[in-house]
């Protein structure tokens, strides 16, 4: 599918040009069919639950085969919050480091569970070292829109022994991602990409 065909998706980019958040973006117009055609069998009663199912079960084979990791190894989850919550629940104790300005999302459910370190967003790959478990980094900041360097950081955790968390909530599906990075866990707010 080229840009362009992409673009077409979105009846209402035929008239706008859309650089507002992407939190809350114009819609698809498949997605917003199947919403309709979900909400009117939902409303109806005629509405059969394993479709429900089935269809998430599809989503994961995709999403799966877009990031090239098995289909077993993906699950589908309510938010990033709760994705970073599972994966903080998994590990034992530790320090995990995040960037101070990072999404709330990525911050508080670290926090729960770990001695979080807070590091400016430029100075994530000094502040590891051999008592870092994890480090949990969204590639694309919403506070700036500013990129970070995912395969710097994917050497550095490497570097010290740490595991890669990453959020591409704002970056998959915009800019093509990197298999180099091999992150430990790898999340993304579907409703964003
Ligand atoms: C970088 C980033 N991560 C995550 C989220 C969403 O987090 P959640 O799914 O927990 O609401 C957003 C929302 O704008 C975001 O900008």
């Amino acid at each position: 599918m080229t840009p362009e065909e992409f673009r077409d998706l979105f009846p209402a980019l035929r008239s706008t040009v859309w650089l507002d958040t992407p939190g809350s973006p114009p819609g698809a117009g498949p997605v917003v069919d199947a919403l309709r055609d979900t909400m009117s069998a939902w409303s109806s009663g005629e509405f059969d639950w394993r479709m429900w199912d089935s269809a998430a079960e599809d989503a994961r084979q995709l999403f799966a085969r877009f990031i090239g990791a098995e289909p077993g190894t993906v699950s589908a989850v309510g938010s990033l919050a709760e994705a970073a919550a599972t994966v903080a629940g998994s590990l034992p104790r530790g320090r995990v480091v995040v960037a101070e300005d990072d999404f709330r999302s990525n911050l508080f459910p670290w926090l729960a569970r770990h001695d979080v370190v807070a590091a400016p967003g430029d100075r994530l790959a000094d502040a590891l070292d051999e008592d870092t478990a994890l480090l949990a980094v969204s590639e694309v900041t919403t506070k700036d829109g500013r990129r970070r360097d995912l395969r710097a950081l994917r050497a550095a955790t490497d570097a010290v022994g740490a595991r890669l968390f990453v959020n591409l909530t704002q970056s998959l599906g915009a800019l093509r991602f990197d298999p180099l990075i091999r992150p430990d866990y790898l999340a993304s707010t579907p409703r964003r990409t």
